[in-house]
């Protein structure tokens, strides 16, 4: 261990995770390292939990993003969760969250240092990071994400650390750590292309506010997307003829821009998708890299790759956690407020490709919220993206849930992303490029490309019904709901595929 705990004296800080866990107190706000299931703190929390079940003990839990190891399950379940942000997508804790036993805020995943050092989510108490070394000075070297990490670990009065060796100690040379100034003496972030490096490989930590050094050896957990079927390829072919479009027609160069690509199975499987195009040479600004970004620096579409977090499947990971070294020079992990900001975003003109869990007719878009009411994960960073974005796709299939429930409806039930951030949509079916479209224009763009043929009767009848009452943005407001309605009375939408009249 001496050459991954560098700093002088560090035996004097070395603690089990139980032990560390008691400097954790009933209402303390408690920062975690953890981005998208990737380098999350895993022994003290868990060490918190088993403590929890046996005391009446409340925190509330910042992170990254979502924990592996079931982390948040194990928290949820010993009752020690009162608030989390900023995103989850564990089952035990959505339930917890759905059912109002714990309290979730859901904010643009760039904005949570923001609002922390500014003050508005109370004082930071204690920060757990997890680290694959600490230097010298006793800085930390992170593992597999950033995150929110660096200003966990300036703003907590104490910070514990979790050196984890079952991450290799090539991990050094990997991250890139700059934090902005406080307004008003901040000057702009630097971060010109993918591949700009503009601070330190490491986070700065005062040794003396080390309270705790933890030893582990306990792998992030494996992510858990479904691979590749028909028609995630289908929305990657409608995506690549749209790209191989705009090159052609000089709106777009060879080289496009560099993409980013949002969590979970749908857009992994789009990305991986686009890697049968024969572009070479792409580069990735994005906020995780999962299996389809490795894939792609792999076989040469990208040449270059930048995130907060590396979240890979078991096959890709053993092939890619023991390489590292190889792929040092492509890939580069900062803090989620950079990987994610809008003033880069804007600058470098990104490709944003996420998934909606459903959109309307004039192209607002749902990504949390099943049913208006359920939240699934958050917003996480789809809104830094998606707002700031040269180009905004957003991809869904057509129908979920075996075609009981149509993706595109009337009326949006919960809005996370409005039109006027939305320029592409696309499901297995077709493309619809918004861009330049008045609300009508969009609506029936929208039906006859993205909606399932089973249900576009049924939209189009909603749709001529609405103008015949007027608007610029044409609704039935007594019916925009009604698709949701069925589906929470019956779990089905296709009483309206049967019978578009009665929509
Ligand atoms: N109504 C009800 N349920 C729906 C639905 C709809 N319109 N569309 C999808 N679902 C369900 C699916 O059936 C599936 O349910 P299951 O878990 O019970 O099988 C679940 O939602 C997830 O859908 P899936 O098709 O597996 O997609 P995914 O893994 O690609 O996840 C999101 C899709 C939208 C949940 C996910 O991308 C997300 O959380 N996005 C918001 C955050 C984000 O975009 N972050 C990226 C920024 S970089």
């Amino acid at each position: 261990m001496s050459h991954r705990c560098r700093l002088p004296g560090w035996e004097s800080k070395k603690m089990s995770a139980e032990q560390a866990a008691t400097l954790i107190k009933d209402g303390m706000t408690i920062g975690t390292s953890g981005f998208t299931r990737a380098g999350e703190a895993k022994e003290v929390p868990l060490a918190l939990a088993e403590r929890a079940k046996k005391e009446s003990l409340k925190i509330t839990l910042l992170t990254g993003a979502s924990l592996g190891n079931n982390v948040d399950a194990s928290l949820t379940d010993a009752g020690a969760l009162k608030r989390r942000m900023p995103f989850q997508v564990d089952r035990t804790l959505r339930k917890a969250i759905n059912q109002g036993e714990v309290l979730f805020s859901d904010i643009h995943l760039s904005e949570v240092v923001e609002q922390a050092r500014h003050g508005y989510l109370g004082h930071i108490d204690i920060a757990i990071i997890e680290a694959t070394a600490i230097t010298e000075e006793g800085a930390i070297i992170p593992t597999a994400s950033v995150g929110n990490s660096a200003s966990f670990a300036r703003l907590a009065d104490k910070v514990i650390i979790e050196v984890n060796d079952v991450w290799p100690e090539a991990l050094e040379g990997l991250h890139d750590i700059y934090l902005p100034a406080m307004r008003p003496d901040r000057t702009p972030v630097e971060v010109t292309a993918a591949d700009s490096r503009i601070g330190t490989p490491y986070i700065q930590v005062p040794p003396e506010k080390i309270a705790a050094i933890v030893l582990t050896h306990r792998p992030d957990s494996p992510s858990d997307n479904v691979p590749a079927d028909e028609g995630t390829q289908r929305i990657a072919d409608h995506l690549i003829d749209f790209f191989k479009n705009e090159i052609a027609s000089g709106r777009l160069g060879e080289q496009l821009l560099p993409f980013q690509a949002g969590i979970g199975s749908m857009a992994n499987a789009v990305l991986e998708g686009l890697g049968t195009a024969g572009f070479e040479g792409l580069t990735m600004y994005s906020e995780v890299l999962q299996d389809s970004a490795i894939k792609l620096l792999d076989n040469g579409t990208f040449r270059f790759a930048s995130a907060t977090s590396i979240t890979l499947g078991q096959e890709v990971g053993n092939r890619f956690w023991p390489n590292i070294e190889q792929y040092k020079d492509r890939i580069v992990l900062r803090p989620q407020e950079i990987s994610n900001l809008p003033e880069v975003i804007r600058r470098i003109g990104i490709i944003a490709i996420n998934t909606a869990l459903e959109f309307d007719i004039y192209g607002n878009v749902n990504s949390t919220h099943v049913c208006g009411t359920q939240m699934m994960n958050g917003i996480g960073g789809s809104g830094d993206f998606a707002r700031n974005a040269h180009l905004s796709v957003f991809i869904s299939k057509s129908v979920a849930k075996s075609g009981d429930i149509s993706s595109i409806v009337p009326f949006v039930s919960h809005v996370d992303h409005s039109e006027h951030d939305v320029d592409i949509l696309v499901t297995e079916h077709g493309l619809a490029d918004l861009r330049g479209c008045a609300p009508r224009e969009r609506a029936l763009i929208i039906i006859e490309k993205c909606a399932d043929p089973l249900y576009r009767p049924a939209l189009l009848d909603y749709f001529h019904r609405a103008c015949e009452r007027g608007g610029h943005t044409p609704h039935l407001l007594n019916e925009a709901l009604s698709w949701h309605q069925a589906v929470v009375e019956s779990g089905s939408m296709r009483h309206f595929a049967d019978s578009p009249a009665q929509s």
